[in-house]
């Protein structure tokens, strides 16, 4: 049966020129494309090829211009810093953009130059990320909660000209000091920026390093503001750094012109968001949920977004969502299954719902990890609004399967995020590259080319951004997400095929893991698994086989490695768990059997592998899990 999400998915993948073009009306262009969809060095498509124009200029300039100066575009709220709350109307965010980019203009940032923000939930955050578009400079935010090795290793890949950061960023209660993570990153890295930019926040004073160092607030005042630079379409706009199969993260790039014409569209379509709806991405800026839809998408619509420096839980309490939604009159909510699961855990009744008004909220949309069902049914029955799961990574920039509010809201089904949305030809493949039947689990592919906002390569990584993602399944876009689609077109996104884990809505490489575990000098082999955990999702999990002759007890080791972790790739990776066992799972010819061990973590049937060295060492995997504390789901 026909409906306006059949046609307008029919139309986009029979004629996606037609399709993309017109959705780029509602963007303003410095220069028209050539093309719409370039396909002239494929598998490089690009989208809108040869069009000039400023992501910046659309996002706060041309709301300004047309009269709409005084709307709220910013609302900041801080329960961390007892309270601190502003509002920025376009006006007012237009200014301190220009002004921030006049800052960095001033360090000689200009167009192509990368700059790296490392910031905590602040508003100052969001208008760095503007500044950079607005000189045509590539960003590249990094999440707070990453140790300095982390972001040396970001440092090394994207070479910033400059570094954006803040004295601290808080946590709760915790004071996390940025500066000293910052120097010691520096120090770490090959490549060292010329400058860096640093908002001194009331809770901590950084100690600057002459020449290069340049306060935040001394500099605003003293320079001139910066104008819109224009760029072509398929100039990046950022680089976002994200777990990949190893301790080397992905540089996923993405461009100017499809991003702001697929977010546009999306803001409509998917969220059903009208200029002015007042829209909030619970998530952080350091996430592409954070680059999507906390900074641009609300912007380019119009909308107000919002900037939350707290938790769902803690700040002060499980109704600290319920009182932004009240206190701003949000309308559309997006955020994270876990956090649910966190409100849900401390008030299982929602009985501080009542005690604000939530007749704003028209929907909650979640993504970042599949949706369970308790959760759904949870949310639904509390808050009494349309509950979206939607899927989408990092690499896509925006959901590839999603109920449209927009267009025909669907029955939701509990467990899956829905259809494709328009714009994503989703295939279910077998190992031969053969579609698999309705109902069969298989690789959830995308048939190229991929629709505007998609990743268009890996930061100075062609070959790689070839072999990680179009190699395995010719014509196709790899997700790594393995699943079914049903007989009535709906996604069920089952698990990852390769090693990355969902911690609380974060995205983690066990093998990035590993490279530390294996780094001690008592380890002689380890593994990492996600375990299921009951707020986060999953939490990773250690195996740790010693060398001969190590006579130091296992809980001294497991602290060190713990402590490594930590400090290594930060706090974000919630390694806190590890066993010692004699030796791990193997086949004769060497490989570890971490998908057995998987599969014992997760209560879920397996066949003894025929090559397995010796079987006996499964019993002690599951016994370890046990003790550990992994055995309540284990029944
Ligand atoms: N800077 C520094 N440290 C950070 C950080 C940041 N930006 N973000 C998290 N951390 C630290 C935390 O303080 C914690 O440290 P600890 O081990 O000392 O306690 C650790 O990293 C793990 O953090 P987190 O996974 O966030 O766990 P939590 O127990 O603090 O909070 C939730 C749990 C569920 C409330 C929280 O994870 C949450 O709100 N998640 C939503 C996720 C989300 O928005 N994801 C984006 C995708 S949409
Ligand atoms: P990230 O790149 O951090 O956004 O993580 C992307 C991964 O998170 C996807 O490949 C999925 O494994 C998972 N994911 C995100 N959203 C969903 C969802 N709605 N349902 C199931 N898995 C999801």
């Amino acid at each position: 049966m026909s409906n306006r999400y059949q046609e307008e998915y029919d139309r986009s993948i029979q004629d996606p020129e037609g399709f993309w073009g017109d959705a780029a009306k509602e963007i303003d262009w410095i220069k028209p494309w050539d093309k719409v969809l370039d396909s002239s060095n494929k598998p490089f498509y690009r989208w809108f090829s040869g069009a000039q124009c400023n992501t910046c200029y659309n996002a706060l300039d041309r709301h300004v211009e047309a009269g709409r100066g005084d709307t709220t575009a910013l609302i900041y709220d801080s329960p961390v810093t007892g309270g601190t709350k502003k509002t920025y109307t376009y006006s007012e965010l237009r200014d301190e953009v220009a002004l921030f980019a006049g800052v960095l203009a001033a360090q000689g940032v200009s167009k192509g130059d990368r700059v790296i923000v490392y910031m905590p939930m602040i508003a100052e955050a969001a208008i760095a990320m503007l500044a950079c578009a607005r000189l045509g400079a590539v960003h590249s935010v990094v999440f707070g909660g990453f140790a300095a090795n982390e972001l040396a290793v970001r440092i090394d890949d994207a070479k910033p000209k400059a570094i954006v950061t803040a004295s601290c960023g808080i946590e709760t209660n915790k004071v996390i000091e940025y500066k000293p993570l910052l120097d010691s990153a520096i120090e770490i890295a090959k490549h060292k920026p010329e400058h860096c930019v640093i908002l001194q926040r009331a809770q901590a004073t950084a100690s600057m390093i002459d020449g290069r160092d340049v306060d935040w607030t001394g500099a605003m005042s003293t320079v001139q503001p910066a104008e819109c630079v224009p760029v072509m379409a398929t100039d990046p706009l950022y680089i976002l750094y994200t777990s990949g199969t190893t301790g080397e993260p992905k540089g996923v790039m993405r461009d100017n012109g499809g991003h702001m014409v697929a977010l546009k569209w999306s803001m409509s379509n998917i969220y059903d968001a009208k200029p002015g709806d007042v829209y909030w991405a619970a998530s952080d800026v350091g996430w592409v949920v954070g680059h999507s839809y906390i900074v641009y998408a609300p912007l380019l619509h119009g909308c107000a977004t919002v900037m939350y420096e707290g938790k769902p839980v803690g700040t002060p309490d499980a109704g600290a969502f319920w009182r932004m939604i009240s206190e701003y009159k949000i309308n559309i909510l997006f955020t994270a299954p876990t956090a649910f699961r966190a409100i849900k855990r401390e008030d299982p009744e929602g009985i501080l719902i009542a005690d604000y008004d939530m007749s704003s909220l028209k929907s909650l949309f979640l993504a970042g990890e599949r949706t369970d069902p308790d959760t759904l049914h949870w949310a639904q029955e509390k808050l009494g609004v349309p509950v979206i799961d939607h899927w989408w990574q990092t690499e896509t920039g925006w959901a590839i399967a999603s109920n449209c509010m927009g267009l025909h809201p669907f029955p939701v089904k509990p467990g899956s995020p829905s259809k494709a949305a328009p714009g994503w030809d989703v295939r279910i493949l077998d190992d031969d590259c053969n579609e698999v039947s309705d109902g069969d689990i298989g690789a959830i592919s995308v048939k190229l080319p991929m629709p505007p906002s998609s990743l268009l390569t890996l930061w100075n990584a062609d070959e790689r951004y070839l072999s990680a993602y179009l190699e395995d399944y010719p014509g196709y876009y790899k997700t790594s997400d393995a699943g079914y689609k049903d007989e009535d077109g709906y996604l069920y996104i089952m698990a990852r095929t390769d090693d990355i884990i969902n911690v609380a809505g974060h995205r983690l490489s066990t093998g990035g893991m590993e490279e530390v575990l294996a780094a001690h000098p008592d380890v002689a082999e380890c593994a990492v698994i996600g375990v299921a955990d009951q707020l986060k999702g999953q939490v990773p999990f250690g195996f740790l086989a010693l060398n001969a002759g190590v006579e130091r007890t296992d809980a001294e080791i497991i602290a060190e490695v713990v402590a490594m972790v930590r400090d290594k790739i930060g706090p974000v990776a919630a390694f806190k768990s590890a066993v010692v066992i004699k030796r791990l799972p193997k086949t004769r010819s060497g490989k570890i059997l971490r998908g057995t061990m998987q599969k014992i973590a997760d209560c879920e049937d397996y066949k003894m592998p025929a090559t397995i060295d010796d079987p006996a060492i499964l019993g002690e995997i599951d016994e370890a899990l046990q003790s550990a504390g992994y055995s309540s789901a284990r029944t």
